[in-house]
């Protein structure tokens, strides 16, 4: 039993460590970037790795006029990061109410929610790691 939980453990710390990437791009110059997203339309110059403790940033800005969707790299600290590292937070004013949300998983930013993934990740692996336990 004492392998397979310390195989759990590795695969855990691994899908939580590892790097990964983030789309970049803006919607008001590339109208795919906007919701729905249209993920057939980004190409390798629409993606960067993100630095270690960054995370995958969009924000969507609506207005009267429409919206536009701005996908980016929290690059400049977690203070950018209004709702947390993977967390949103929506501020209005003049007009312009700005969702800013953050999320820490590749591509995470290319949806529509952003997803939670290493959070879940690594509850199920907890779980799955407690039902081993019990079992052996
Ligand atoms: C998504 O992008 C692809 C490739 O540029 C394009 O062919 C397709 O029409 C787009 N789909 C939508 C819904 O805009």
């Amino acid at each position: 039993m004492q392998s397979i939980f310390i195989l759990l453990l590795t695969l855990g710390c691994i899908s939580v460590a590892n790097t990964y990437q983030c789309y970049s791009c803006d919607g008001d110059r590339k109208g795919d970037c906007n919701d729905p997203f249209n993920i057939t339309a980004m190409t390798d110059n629409d993606k960067r790795e993100a630095p270690p403790g960054a995370a995958c940033k969009k924000t969507k800005r609506e207005s009267k006029g429409g919206s536009s969707v701005f996908r980016s790299i929290n690059s400049f600290g977690p203070e950018d990061c209004i709702g947390g590292q993977n967390g949103c937070e929506t501020i209005s004013g003049d007009g312009i109410t700005a969702t800013t949300c953050c999320c820490t998983s590749d591509l995470c930013n290319g949806v529509s929610a952003v997803q939670q993934k290493p959070l879940i990740m690594l509850l199920t692996i907890s779980i799955l790691a407690m039902f081993a336990y019990r079992w052996y």
